[in-house]
């Protein structure tokens, strides 16, 4: 994303601050989630993890939503970001352009100039192929071939008018012939993969030549590239655009400009391995479908799909290698929030030929039929693995510790467990053991390349001590009223309190008071981990019980202190009794803090 569009820090500061006060979290919220309201707080089902009861609170009053469950939280940007999968700042410029606040910008720099010129020509260039393609292919007799080939895959002309297939005509240069003559310039066509450059002798010839096409777009429809396939068996099978400023294949998935919404709907996108998969399973009526192109499922395509939909389902071909790159993509998936299922394509086929043979309602049965992450991956250690001796039963039951991990309901978790127990005629306590042991291990490499939603569950916390209801409550007050962080600070050094995220988020108030910057400034959740983004909206969020706020904070100060005083007490005992061992006479100094510790800490029992 273009991070330098801005001129000047206060420039940016104003638009954040006009967006935000344009914004009402509730609103936006609710247009996910459906919220029921309890005081001045509302409840409703987390979209960031699965769960029946509702533990995802929003409080408008304080402008914080948050998880109890998965400890997701933050501002109305922060849940922008989550659901809609873009970074904090992107989600701030999608708001603005709901809302139709423009965007600051400075000057353009020449070189940004012509690059954007650039981009916007090979635009234009890619346009014009495709319908020259297209055209070939309905309008002329040299397009006979293409359409005799697309008849025996039984592709039909409203298919072909869809997705605006077209052919490569036989010969060396009709496209860049006419196109240079429309005015095209050859850099152009080089640059955009359309044409090369003769090897002996001058000017250019067409990269695409007695191939049919499919235009490959953008998620927002514009042409970026293109893939033939030849008509018969002869290789490469398939000829691509190469890489251009436009085509980047790690980030395009073929078919998502027209997926999109069904993808919405659904609620999940299916990705299939080819072009002519993906048109298929769209023609046969499932239309929440896209393509990798050829390449291996990516981080980027992950990220990029869960902006539509929070689940995904892999339909690669039922070969070997459609099986190994069923599990390579569902390695890059995990860990992501991102709910996975398997569709599994019988007999050897992949899904065009299955549905050209068994028809578009066999297909639809199979994607009812799709098995969850963990099934999958069950099915394919118990067909993979060598599991009759020993050494087998060890190795299978790795293989499948990674996905048990991500299991969140315990029932379903145990029914895994007694599954796999069963299958591998292992004592169930054994595995239960080598689960626990794992849990306590980092993720191995490619499974955590790909961390987007990973933060949250990271800042899970496990425990949730009287200190740390103390230090939020502190927090809450401190965040409305800078008077009151400066009192606390006075009763104990902000660098005093045990919590890691606790910490930074008081020592950030502390930055922006000294600042003359108030709590809500814009950098706050830029500057907040996203651990202590989480605890912030907690404390916000979070019912006090019975108490006034006043009552809560004095009970909590006394909590904290106690604390404090009681490290530090701790600290100096342990030094006078080093010291009096090394027969070191400065103990006597180091006994006396600590008596004056404990005195302090006995009066406050009275306060
Ligand atoms: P497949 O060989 O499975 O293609 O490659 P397919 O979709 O079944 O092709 P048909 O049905 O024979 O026409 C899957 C994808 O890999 C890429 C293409 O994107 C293709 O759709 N690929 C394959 C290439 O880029 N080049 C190749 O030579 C082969
Ligand atoms: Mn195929």
């Amino acid at each position: 994303m273009d991070k330098g569009i801005f001129m000047h820090r206060e420039e940016l500061d104003e638009f954040v601050e006009q967006v935000t006060a344009r914004t009402d979290l509730l609103q936006i919220v609710q247009s996910y989630v459906p919220l029921k309201r309890k005081g001045n707080r509302y409840w409703g089902c987390c979209p960031f993890h699965g769960e029946k009861t509702p533990s995802f609170s929003v409080v408008p009053d304080k402008g914080f939503f948050y998880c109890f469950g998965c400890h997701a939280g933050g501002n109305v940007f922060k849940f922008l970001s989550l659901i809609e999968n873009i970074s904090y700042f992107e989600a701030i410029k999608l708001q603005a352009e709901k809302l139709g606040i423009p965007l600051p910008r400075r000057q353009k720099s020449p070189q940004e100039i012509a690059r954007d010129k650039e981009i916007a020509d090979l635009r234009k260039v890619n346009e014009m192929a495709r319908d020259f393609f297209h055209n070939c292919l309905t309008l002329t007799r040299l397009g006979e071939p293409g359409k005799a080939y697309f008849a025996s895959r039984s592709i039909s002309a409203e298919t072909i008018e869809e997705f605006k297939l077209g052919f490569a005509p036989h010969a060396w240069d009709k496209l860049s012939t006419a196109f240079l003559k429309r005015g095209v310039k050859q850099e152009l066509l080089l640059s955009g993969g359309l044409a090369a450059e003769r090897q002996n002798g001058e000017g250019v010839y067409d990269r695409f030549r007695n191939r049919i096409i499919i235009p490959i777009a953008d998620e927002r429809g514009r042409v970026v590239g293109f893939g033939g396939r030849v008509l018969d068996d002869s290789t490469p099978k398939y000829l691509n655009t190469p890489e251009t400023v436009l085509f980047n294949k790690r980030r395009i998935l073929f078919g998502l400009d027209r997926a999109g919404r069904a993808i919405k709907q659904a609620g999940y996108a299916i990705v299939v391995e080819g072009y002519m998969d993906a048109i298929s399973v769209f023609s046969a009526g499932v239309k929440n479908v896209v393509a990798s192109l050829g390449t291996a499922f990516t981080p980027e395509h992950c990220k990029l799909l869960l902006r539509y939909a929070p689940a995904i389902y892999f339909c690669y071909d039922s070969d070997d290698a459609g099986q190994k790159a069923t599990i390579r993509a569902l390695s890059i998936v995990q860990g992501t929030g991102a709910s996975v299922r398997v569709i599994v394509v019988p007999d050897g086929k992949d899904p065009d030929e299955y549905i050209r043979k068994h028809g578009a309602e066999a297909f639809q049965q199979l994607v009812k039929k799709a098995l969850p992450l963990v099934e999958y991956r069950l099915q394919y250690v118990l067909k993979h693995f060598e599991h009759d001796g020993l050494e087998g039963k060890v190795k299978a039951l790795h293989a499948m510790l990674p996905v048990l991990t991500g299991i969140r309901e315990p029932a379903v978790l145990g029914e895994y467990i007694k599954r796999l127990a069963q299958a591998l005629l292992l004592d169930e306590g054994i595995v239960r053991d080598e689960l626990r042991r794992f849990g306590h291990q980092p993720l191995p490499e490619d499974n955590s390349s790909f961390t987007q939603r990973e933060p949250i569950r990271q800042a899970v916390r496990h425990t949730d001590t009287a200190l740390q209801r103390a230090g939020r409550i502190v927090i809450r007050l401190a965040f409305q009223d800078a008077g009151i962080l400066q009192h606390f600070a006075a009763m104990m050094p902000l660098t005093g309190i045990g919590d890691r995220a606790q910490r930074e988020i008081l020592l950030a108030l502390q930055e922006l008071a000294e600042q003359g910057k108030n709590s809500n400034d814009t950098e706050l959740p830029n500057k907040l981990s996203e651990e202590a983004m989480a605890e912030l909206s907690r404390a916000m969020v979070e019912d006090l019980g019975v108490l006034s706020e006043t009552e809560a904070y004095s009970n909590a100060v006394r909590v904290l202190r106690r604390a404090y005083l009681n490290m530090r007490y701790v600290e100096h005992s342990q030094r006078a009794a080093e010291l009096a061992q090394q027969g070191d006479e400065a103990y006597v100094a180091e006994l006396n803090q600590a008596q004056k510790i404990k005195d302090e800490m006995e009066a406050l029992q009275f306060e």
